[in-house]
C-alpha cells in the first residue's frame, strides 16, 4: 500500500468509520425510510450468529420478514434461530448450516433451498473472516479467499434464478473500506503467491466483492445488487482478527446495529429511490466512490469481466474435484 493511499485511509476512517462518522451521518438520515415493513419477503443473510449478521437478522424478524440464517457451526446456528424466535414470537426464521468455504456445501444448500423453499427476494452475503495465515480448503483453495470471495459469488449465481423470480430482488455483499487499499490483482487472485499476508488478502476479496456486484448489475439489472461497508464495528471478528487495532480503537467502533443500518436500509427502501445505484458501493446510506484519490486502485473493465470468468473457472474446477461435473 501506497504511504499517500494509507495516510488518506487513516484520516478517512478516523473521521467517517468510527462512532462519531455514523453519528455525523445519522443527521442527514430520513426515518421513515427505516419503517418498511418486509412481511411476505424472503431474505438469506450468511455469517448470522455473530456481529454484524445477527444484527441485520434481529432487525429483519423484528420487521416481519421471512428470514432464512446461513451459519457454519450448529450449534450457534440453532441458538441465533431460538434468539431470534423469542425478539418476534410470530417471525418465520430458518436455520442453515452451510459452510461457506465449501462450494460443494453452497451449491448443496442451494440446490435444497430451490427445491424446498423456492422464492427469495434479498441475498446478504455477510459472512467474512480476516486471517493471519494461508490454510486450503478440502477443495484446495485459500480460506480466506474461498469465504470472501468465491463462496459469495457462487452462492450468488446460483440463487439468481429464484431472484430474478421476485418483483424486487436484492443482492447485498458486505465488503469492507479495506478494498480502498487494493486494486484488483488477477495475477494472484488467492493472493497466495508473493507470501501471504492476510490484512491484504482480505482487502484485495473485499474489493473482488465490489466488483463482482458491478459485474452481476450489468448482466442482470432487474436485480439491484450493491456492495457496503459497514464503518469499523465492534464485534468478535474485529477483536479476533485485529486485536491491536480493537485495542486502541475499542471506544470509538461502531455498535453491530449501527454496522447493520446500510444493509437494512439496501434491503428495504424502494428501489425508486433517487440514491439507489445498480452496482453501488455504499456507506451509511450513501452511494460512494469506489477508490480513493489518487489511489491508483481501478481496474480496466476487460479485467472486471475477467475476474468473473477466473471465479466461473474455480468454481468448476471446485466441483470437478468433488466429481459434479456440471454446473447449474
Ligand atoms: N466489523 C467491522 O469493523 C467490519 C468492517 C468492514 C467489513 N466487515 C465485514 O462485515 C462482515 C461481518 O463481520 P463481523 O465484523 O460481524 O465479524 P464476525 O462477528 O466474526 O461475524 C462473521 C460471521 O461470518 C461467519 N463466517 C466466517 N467464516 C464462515 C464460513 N466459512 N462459513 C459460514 N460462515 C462463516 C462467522 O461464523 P463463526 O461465528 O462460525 O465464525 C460469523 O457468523 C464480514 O464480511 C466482514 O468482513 C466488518
Amino acid at each position: 500500500m501506497s504511504w499517500f493511499r494509507g495516510s488518506v485511509f487513516s484520516v478517512k476512517g478516523m473521521w467517517q468509520f468510527t462512532k462519531g462518522g455514523f453519528e455525523r451521518a445519522r443527521a442527514n438520515f430520513h426515518d421513515e425510510e427505516m419503517t418498511v415493513a418486509c412481511d411476505n419477503r424472503v431474505f438469506i443473510i450468511t455469517g448470522a450468529n455473530s456481529g454484524i449478521g445477527r444484527a441485520i437478522a434481529e432487525e429483519l424478524v423484528r420487521r416481519g420478514g421471512n428470514v432464512h440464517i446461513v451459519c457454519r457451526n450448529p450449534d450457534k446456528c440453532a441458538e441465533t434461530g431460538r434468539h431470534l424466535r423469542q425478539l418476534n414470537g410470530s417471525a418465520q426464521v430458518t436455520e442453515h448450516v452451510v459452510n461457506m468455504s465449501e462450494m460443494s456445501a453452497i451449491l448443496e444448500f442451494t440446490e435444497r433451498f430451490k427445491k424446498v423453499i423456492g422464492k427469495l427476494d434479498v441475498l446478504i452475503n455477510n459472512a467474512g473472516v480476516l486471517l493471519d495465515e494461508q490454510i486450503n480448503s478440502k477443495e484446495k483453495f485459500d480460506v480466506s479467499f474461498a469465504t470472501n470471495s468465491l463462496g459469495p459469488y457462487v452462492l450468488t449465481r446460483e440463487l439468481l434464478p429464484l431472484l430474478e423470480q421476485s418483483a424486487d430482488a436484492r443482492v447485498i455483499t458486505m465488503s469492507s473500506g479495506g478494498m480502498y487499499n487494493e486494486k484488483l490483482d488477477l495475477e494472484d487472485i488467492q493472493s497466495i503467491n508473493k507470501g501471504f499476508n492476510g490484512t491484504r488478502a482480505y482487502a484485495q476479496q473485499k474489493r473482488q466483492e465490489v466488483i463482482m456486484m458491478e459485474q452481476f448489475a450489468l448482466k442482470h439489472p432487474k436485480v439491484l445488487f450493491t456492495s457496503m461497508h459497514p464503518g469499523w464495528v465492534d464485534t468478535p471478528g474485529v477483536e479476533r482478527s485485529l486485536p491491536t487495532f480493537y485495542q486502541m480503537m475499542k471506544n470509538k467502533l461502531r455498535k453491530p446495529a449501527e454496522g447493520a443500518d446500510t444493509a437494512i436500509w439496501l434491503s428495504t427502501v424502494p428501489r425508486s429511490h433517487s440514491g439507489i445505484v445498480n452496482g453501488g458501493f455504499y456507506f451509511d446510506r450513501q452511494s460512494v466512490s469506489k477508490h480513493l484519490p489518487l489511489a491508483w486502485t481501478h481496474s480496466a473493465p476487460e479485467e472486471d469481466a475477467q475476474l468473473m470468468t477466473m471465479l466461473a473457472d474455480f468454481t468448476m474446477q471446485a466441483l470437478r474435484t468433488k466429481g459434479i461435473t456440471e454446473a447449474t
